[in-house]
């Protein structure tokens, strides 16, 4: 898979990354997770995830949170200078790889109806929508509907 971005290293995220994680959610206007949240989700919550790092710096991240034989895609961004790029692509392959491993049935997540640029990203590395979220968000002004995307990865896996 071709990335623009030169020199782009990948890194599991552990516990000591939360202060990145929240830098880069703040500049990407992405939800702003608690330090406690991110501490527990990657200490008991069986969340994991990946940093993309340029020069030591910090420009993008992907963090997901395994379920029983499915996994949610919590949260993803790229600082906007190195956007359009490949860097979240290149995380997100990498979580692939894993899902694959593991023999998961799906990846889902759910999106703003107004976030252009993650739905076009979502639908070229293979989501669909499977529904509409009506008022599923907090708008300047009243409320977003949201959409339900999931890639599946095991067509014929049997849900328990
Ligand atoms: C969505 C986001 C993570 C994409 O990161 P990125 O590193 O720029 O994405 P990539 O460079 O890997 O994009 C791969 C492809 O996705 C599509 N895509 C990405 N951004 C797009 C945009 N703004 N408009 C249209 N298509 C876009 C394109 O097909 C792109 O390939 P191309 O650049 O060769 O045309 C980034 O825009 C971001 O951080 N947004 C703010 C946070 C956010 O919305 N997170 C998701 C919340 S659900």
């Amino acid at each position: 898979m071709v990335c623009k971005e030169k020199n782009l290293v990948i890194e599991r995220i552990d516990k000591n990354n939360i202060l990145s994680i929240q830098s880069i959610q703040k500049v990407c206007e992405e939800p702003v997770w608690e330090a406690s949240s991110l501490f527990h989700l990657l200490d008991k919550g069986s969340g994991y995830g990946y940093l993309a790092k340029k020069s030591r710096n910090t420009i993008g991240y992907i963090l997901l949170r395994s379920l029983s034989n499915e996994e949610e895609l919590l949260s993803l961004g790229v600082l906007k200078s190195n956007r359009r790029n490949g860097v979240a692509k290149r995380l997100f392959y990498e979580v692939e790889r894993d899902v694959i491993k593991k023999n998961i049935y799906r990846i889902f997540l759910e999106v703003r109806v107004e976030n252009n640029a993650a739905i076009c990203f979502y639908k070229l590395i293979g989501f669909k929508k499977v529904k509409v979220l009506k008022n599923y968000y907090r708008a300047d002004i009243g409320y977003e509907d949201g959409l339900l995307f999931s890639k599946v990865y095991f067509d014929d896996y049997k849900l328990s």
